[in-house]
């Protein structure tokens, strides 16, 4: 309750030249902040122990925006007929801290809007601001965003930046997150540690500048800014009078976005956040930091030791490693797994020295080149990253392994190669590419339903095969269609074990990192981060509705009911006209009884109860004809 002192001091002056009333306030600290008359809060966000909290963890598709309640004026009497606007100046400290560090990130922006609700925007991504990068609103609106998720759709750069939307998700310019120090080198740091991260922003209405800096929170305010975009566009995205606030939203990936301190003027320098008790939001392993005054002087002697001590072992690492990659030398353990050991050199050779000519793909996981053999036989050649040897050793345990499975319907892995810590893995190569290209980059000649309906019966199969048809249960992690690889003869095949992981049969697997591909999870493992064998057929579920509905699991362009791919077919069954799912391209051509049964089959695999789901045996049998479709609840 201290940090209530200075909040809110708002004055409002009348201002002679304009008819407009001037803002200026500082919350250093939102404790006791009184929705509507200190704080507009949008939907999810809320006044928790004296921060502002901007999306609810338990809600799946959560955002919340938080306004300053009354609208600034943007343009007044004597501005309506020029582009010139109100400048304003503000800074606020904000935190962004994701449950899982791993997990991917969205951040939270700073807006200036026409409407507390902006038109269109959808509840999952894009900082509950816009809707898509196709559709942008036509709306009055202006966003700084502090943006922790890469999104390569929309030419984000990394996972960390800041950035200015005009109208629009993608931005008309970014940076990497950082700061100038007073010697002028460029100083990075990450904003989705739960630090907490002092912004300022100068928005000077008469040049239409915008300038933007951040620095972590102890840091002094940097002079030169990390963002200073000019652009007399900008006129055109902001109305007389706007909102002026914070948004941010959340999937199933939990982050906590926070703004702690807010102060803005237009009448002139914002007021100075004091920052020495503003609370820290850190992840719970670090929460001892609490006693961190006590212990500074400790913690700084520990720390000169340890970087000692770490440099030298870094340094010898170093060395060590140079050692080896000089020397392509064969370790004794490497003996141990299955003889099909191809040269680096004879590889090297295959792919023209791995030139970007050769380059198929590049995924989660390496790059993938694609190698023509002395013998003229083509196959792929996937570069695999390893930090440590010891990881790399474990990883080979599990690869060799893999290089036992066998399937007409699995991409079979031919041989492998190590150089350092790099691995390459060699494959069949699959000359008529993945699925996914087949069903959406195809437009004028789709794939016909029996084509489709194959496809899916022989990803079945390998799937059958790698939880039924073995010693061990493989689970496979990340089904989606662009892990299904189609041969000469258009025969689907499972590719792409580098995330799978072998269990023996009844044991309970155990990881923490939740590995896979948005869109494709199934919702358990958001809470429990254990894959099994029904979160693949929640995955492979996934597929089936993907490939009948020639939709993506999530669709960004589409109306917000019809967002997420699982939903909307489950809402349309829900109102008997599950039919109209189906992609448009195969109606007509084929027994409509029959696509129907597959849809249901791929709802059913999308039970949101994983005990629910059917198993890869009952899915096969029904593919094949063999036994009555289920009933999806
Ligand atoms: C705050 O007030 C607005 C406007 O009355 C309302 O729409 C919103 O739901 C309220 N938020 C909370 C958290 O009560
Ligand atoms: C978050 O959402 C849940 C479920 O809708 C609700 O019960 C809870 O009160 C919300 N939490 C806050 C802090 O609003
Ligand atoms: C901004 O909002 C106001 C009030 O809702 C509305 O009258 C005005 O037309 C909006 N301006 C634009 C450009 O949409
Ligand atoms: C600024 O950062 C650079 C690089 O991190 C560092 O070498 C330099 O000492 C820093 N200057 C000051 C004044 O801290
Ligand atoms: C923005 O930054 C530039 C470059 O440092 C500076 O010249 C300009 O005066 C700044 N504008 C405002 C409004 O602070
Ligand atoms: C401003 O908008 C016009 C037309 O939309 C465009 O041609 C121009 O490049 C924009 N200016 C800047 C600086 O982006
Ligand atoms: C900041 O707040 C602390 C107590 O929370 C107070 O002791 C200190 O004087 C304040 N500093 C300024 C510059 O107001």
């Amino acid at each position: 309750m201290r940090l209530l002192l200075l909040s809110p001091v708002i004055h409002l002056l009348l201002f002679l030249i304009r008819p407009s009333l001037a803002v200026d306030f500082l919350f250093n600290s939102f404790a006791g902040a009184d929705n509507v008359s200190d704080v507009l809060l949008i939907n999810d966000a809320r006044v928790q122990s004296s921060v502002v909290r901007l999306s609810n963890d338990s809600v799946q598709w959560s955002y919340g925006r938080a306004f300053f309640p009354s609208r600034i004026t943007m343009r007044g009497a004597a501005q309506t007929n020029s582009i010139a606007l109100t400048s304003f100046r503000t800074q606020f400290v904000f935190s962004i801290l994701p449950q899982i560090d791993t997990s991917p990130g969205f951040g939270l922006a700073f807006v200036l809007s026409n409407s507390t609700s902006p038109p269109g925007a959808i509840a999952s991504q894009y900082f509950g601001l816009f809707s898509s990068k196709a559709f942008p609103p036509a709306f009055p609106l202006l966003a700084v965003e502090f943006d922790t998720g890469r999104n390569q759709e929309l030419k984000d750069p990394d996972d960390n930046h800041v950035g200015i939307d005009l109208n629009n998700i993608e931005s008309v310019i970014t940076q990497p997150a950082g700061y100038y120090n007073s010697s002028g080198d460029f100083v990075p740091f990450r904003m989705r540690t739960g630090q907490n991260v002092h912004a300022w922003i100068e928005f000077d209405g008469i040049n239409l500048e915008i300038n933007v800096t951040i620095a972590p929170l102890g840091v002094s305010r940097p002079s030169r800014p990390l963002i200073s975009y000019r652009d007399p566009n900008i006129s055109k995205y902001v109305s007389d009078e706007m909102y002026v606030g914070f948004s941010a939203s959340k999937t199933n990936w939990i982050e906590a976005q926070r703004v702690l301190a807010w102060s803005f003027s237009d009448v002139g320098a914002a007021h100075e956040i004091n920052t020495t008790n503003l609370p820290v939001f850190l992840p719970e392993s670090s929460s001892s930091r609490l006693f961190a005054g006590a212990i500074v002087g400790i913690s700084i002697a520990c720390l000169i030791f340890v970087l000692i001590v770490a440099s030298a072992c870094y340094w010898c690492w170093w060395r060590k490693k140079k050692a080896e990659q000089q020397v392509d030398e064969i370790e004794d353990w490497e003996l141990e797994y299955w003889p099909h050991r191809f040269s680096y050199d004879d590889l090297a050779q295959a792919t023209d020295g791995f030139s970007d000519e050769r380059l198929l793909g590049s995924g989660g996981f390496g790059k993938v080149y694609k190698a023509t053999l002395a013998n003229n036989s083509e196959v792929a050649v996937k570069c695999v990253n390893h930090n440590s040897k010891q990881g790399l050793r474990e990883f080979m345990a599990e690869i060799s392994s893999m290089g036992r499975l066998q399937h007409k319907n699995l991409v079979q892995m031919k041989g492998w190669c190590r150089r350092g810590n790099e691995l390459m893995l060699i494959y069949d190569y699959m000359p008529n590419g993945s699925l996914n290209r087949w069903i959406f980059d195809n437009p004028e000649k789709p794939l016909e339903w029996e084509h489709r309906r194959k496809i899916l019966t022989d990803v079945a199969e390998g799937l059958n095969y790698l939880h039924h048809g073995w010693d061990q249960v493989v689970i496979h992690r990340d089904i989606k269609s662009s892990n299904v690889l189609l041969d000469s003869d258009m025969r689907g095949r499972l590719g792409d074990f580098g995330l799978a992981k072998l269990y023996q049969h009844g044991e309970v697997p155990n990881t923490t990192r939740v590995v896979g591909t948005l869109g494709y999870l199934a919702p358990e493992l958001v809470k429990v981060a254990v894959p099994s064998e029904a979160s693949d057929v929640y995955s492979f579920g996934v597929v089936v509705l993907e490939v009948v509905c020639g939709r993506r699991p999530i669709e960004l362009s589409a109306n917000e009911d019809e967002t997420v791919l699982v939903d909307w077919v489950r809402n349309l069954y829900s109102k008997g006209t599950i039919r109209e799912a189906v992609d448009e391209r195969i109606n007509g051509e084929c027994s409509m009884e029959e696509v129907e049964v597959v849809l249901k089959l791929g709802l059913a695999c999308c039970h949101p109860d994983p005990t629910r789901r059917p198993n890869m045996k009952d899915i096969l049998a029904l593919l094949l004809g063999r036994v009555e479709p289920p009933i999806p609840q």
